[in-house]
């Protein structure tokens, strides 16, 4: 990070106006929390309050940092992934919005670790993380900082898992909300939202036409869900493998063909990892793939895909071929395609979710953080549900915002269901 950025390292200011139409663009589409932000503006929930954010820097994530603003924080933002990062939407937020922004895209691992440091200087009473990474450091590295923390909110499944980790291991200094765990977050963004951007990101960098060609999805979670039913629907032939019989069942049950990857590696040509888990691409995978077989990630970290060992296979032979594309020459006459670095595809070679998706988990996301700030006391030092009221008024507040209207109980109905004489 350049000398003096205690404010903000982005990688050109001058690209400010183009980040504001994006970030504008997206306020039009995420109508729910723009009416929290309303909200916040007349209540200031977070007057005083210092919010330290690490989440993937896109037009979506402005606007819940300007709604977190428009409450009275004083919010600053790190990337979670080096790949992410819009480097015209970090301009305007630095630019337009006052917000202290440490982010470029592709940055290396020492700016990255150095722009989470950067957040933690500014000792936010409230951390927004995506991956764990700003809690972790912040636990590891300065312990008296974190226990001064009032609590947090953590965006996406893996993180929670680490989490979780922590608060088994009886460290964690201060209670986290999971956001990931919500229910309207887990179908809008895991299944909806994941399933047609990480088919997007695919699209998008190789052009492939998906129509007959075999697909293979890699863990029948709410990502996998949704990334098998809409690789479907452009006509691919869908292969899910799994380790949790349930799961495997289930996408038995859904009609696509299950199988261990083992078996999935010799007839499949696109394979998408969303497993959460590591290793779950390996050597002896890749030994039986054919050529041109495609290699994608959608899972939070880039540990799915053993790059490590595709690298040694294919033993120095390895170019970009496209952009977000690098074919690995791994011998026989088999090129092997990996898509963004084995990163997110959805963010690293597409625009993530749209943001009617962000519009819900990010309203979410804002309404965790003030029922943290107002109920913080209370709460064990671990990690917490969303609070089944705020799932209840985000879905509620979207159907409005979609002009769709449900039905009521009447007054008998309700009777009926409290009554166990029937
Ligand atoms: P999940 O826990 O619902 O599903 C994961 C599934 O993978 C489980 O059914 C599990 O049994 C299976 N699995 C684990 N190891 C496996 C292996 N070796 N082979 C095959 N299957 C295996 O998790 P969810 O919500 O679907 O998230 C998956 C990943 O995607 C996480 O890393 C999460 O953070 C990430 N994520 C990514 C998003 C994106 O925008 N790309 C959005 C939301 C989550």
């Amino acid at each position: 990070m350049p000398h003096g950025a205690d404010r903000h390292d982005v990688a050109e200011l001058g690209l400010a106006r183009l980040g504001r139409e994006q970030i504008e663009w997206a306020a039009q589409r995420m109508p729910v929390l723009g009416t929290v932000q309303e909200r916040f503006r007349a209540e200031r929930p977070f007057a005083g309050l210092g919010v330290g954010a690490c989440l993937h820097v896109t037009a979506e994530t402005a606007n819940l940092l300007r709604t977190l603003s428009a409450g009275g924080a004083d919010v600053s933002l790190c990337a979670s992934n080096p790949l992410s990062t819009h480097d015209d939407v970090a301009a305007s937020l630095v630019a337009d919005f006052s917000i202290a922004t440490f982010a470029r895209r592709a940055e290396s691992p020492a700016d990255y670790s150095a722009h989470v440091d950067a957040v933690l200087d500014r000792v936010p009473a409230l951390t927004v993380d995506d991956g764990c990474d700003l809690v972790a450091r912040l636990h590891l590295d300065r312990p008296a900082q974190a226990r001064a923390v009032i609590g947090g909110t953590e965006d996406t499944t893996t993180g929670a898992v680490r989490l979780r980790a922590l608060s088994a291991s009886g460290g964690l200094a201060y209670p986290i909300v999971a956001v990931s765990g919500a229910a309207t977050r887990l179908l809008a963004d895991n299944r909806y939202g994941t399933g047609q951007s990480t088919i997007d990101g695919i699209v998008r960098a190789t052009n492939i036409l998906l129509a007959g060609a075999r697909v293979v999805v890699a863990g029948y979670g709410n990502c996998g869900r949704g990334v098998a039913e809409r690789a479907r629907g452009m006509g691919a032939s869908v292969i899910v493998t799994e380790v949790d019989p349930l799961r495997a069942l289930e996408a038995a049950f859904d009609g696509f063909t299950v199988m261990p990857m083992e078996s999935a590696a010799e007839v499949g040509q696109v394979f998408v990892t969303a497993t959460g888990n590591r290793d779950v691409l390996r050597a002896e995978h890749f030994a039986v793939m054919s050529d041109g077989a495609i290699l994608a990630n959608a899972g939070h970290f880039n540990v799915e895909i053993d790059i490590t060992a595709l690298t040694e296979l294919a033993a120095g032979q390895r170019r970009a071929v496209r952009p977000m594309v690098e074919e690995f020459d791994v011998g026989g006459g088999r090129r092997l395609l990996l898509l963004a670095e084995g990163r997110l595809v959805n963010l690293g070679a597409a625009d993530g979710h749209p943001a009617q998706v962000m519009d819900i988990s990010f309203a979410v996301q804002a309404l965790a953080c003030e029922w943290l700030v107002q109920y913080a006391k209370e709460l064990s030092p671990t990690v917490h549900d969303v609070p089944a009221e705020i799932d209840g008024a985000v879905a509620r507040l979207k159907l409005a915002t979609m002009s769709l209207a449900i039905d009521e109980l009447t007054a008998a109905q309700r009777d009926y269901l409290a009554s166990w004489i029937g």
